[in-house]
């Protein structure tokens, strides 16, 4: 049997695909390390959106989770946008469906709807303005209504609650890797390194906010360690973005809040799958242009906020 081509034959082949398809490869925060490093941007998903919005060329090659690559695809319709892991999912996304959230507009029709991009298109559809972990606290501020019906992550809706006198009606849904850490891990991890600056995402329950130093996206993480006089660190979020930290910020330690901290979703893709994708277009992620007009309004809107 022929062995599998290495890394370096890989990320070279992925070169000469991206020229001949005038592609680009934008790969989140949580990505593995070869895919960062051979991704065109590294971001969260508002920069990764926006790049998606703006950026010349054919084809998109989304390292990331569905919602990502349909946030992308809605935003550039004349695009080809690949998923090179088609399984690579966000559970949260599913916590709630258009039907159940048609159902709270009912209830709270004088309310606006906020949705986090962790959201599927249909969702979205729905909204009045999409948010991502970076913006969450402007769009909310940039609302007239005076309640808000927030899905599907709760922990961010009661984040963005803590800086406004608006009424807050958050939705269920949590993310699985970020609602299992509890303030104890941060107070073990406070002992393992007591000259540590913590740093935690606001997906993060409410009691890991308040044991925290800092709340930020992942991009936010990462622009504060790089700027900030301190020296070591505890990222309370996702492992993989140890790899753009040890990256960006080599003089600094940055150690995980727990090892635990690990998305699944986010780890399925590799050298070969984008390879592939390149190669093939396929796995291609597009979204029925009723629901995405209807989305895009949202995402759009969003876009359009100063955060
Ligand atoms: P960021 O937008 O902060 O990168 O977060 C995305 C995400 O899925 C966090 O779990
Ligand atoms: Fe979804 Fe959580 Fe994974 Fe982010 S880390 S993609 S919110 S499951």
């Amino acid at each position: 049997m022929a062995a599998a081509p290495d890394n370096k034959v890989l990320s070279s082949e992925i070169l000469r695909l991206k020229e001949e398809r005038d592609a680009i490869i934008l790969a989140h925060n949580y990505q593995i390390g070869p895919i960062q490093d051979i991704a065109d941007i590294t971001g969260d998903s508002l920069e990764l959106a926006r790049a998606a919005a703006r950026m010349e060329g054919d084809v998109i090659v989304f390292c990331g989770v569905d919602f990502m690559a349909e946030t992308a695809a809605i935003l550039s319709p004349e695009k080809i946008v690949v998923l090179p892991a088609a399984d690579a999912c966000c559970p949260m996304a599913g916590m709630i469906t258009a039907d159940e959230l048609r159902l709270a507009k009912s209830k709270n029709p004088d309310a606006a709807v906020v949705c986090y991009v962790n959201s599927t298109a249909e969702v979205k559809a729905e909204s009045d303005i999409c948010c991502t972990s970076s913006n969450a606290v402007a769009v909310v501020q940039s609302l007239t209504e005076d309640r808000v019906i927030f899905v599907p992550d709760r922990n961010l809706a009661l984040y963005a609650a803590r800086f406004t006198d608006k009424e807050i009606l958050p939705w269920d849904g949590f993310c699985i890797v970020h609602d299992r850490i509890t303030a104890g891990h941060v107070q073990e991890a406070r002992k393992r390194h007591p000259s540590a600056t913590v740093l935690v995402h606001p997906e993060c329950r409410p009691d890991v906010i308040d044991a925290a130093d800092h709340v930020a996206s992942t991009s936010g993480i990462i622009r504060y360690v790089c700027s900030s006089s301190d020296k070591e660190f505890i990222i309370g979020t996702e492992i993989g973005i140890l790899h753009r930290l040890n990256k960006d910020c080599p003089k600094k330690t940055c150690h995980p809040l727990s090892e635990s901290m690990v998305c699944t979703n986010m780890k399925k893709t590799d050298l070969a799958m984008v390879c592939d994708a390149l190669t093939t277009l396929r796995p291609r992620i597009t979204v029925p242009e009723e629901t995405a007009a209807r989305a895009r309004r949202a995402i759009t809107r969003m876009l359009s906020v100063d955060a």
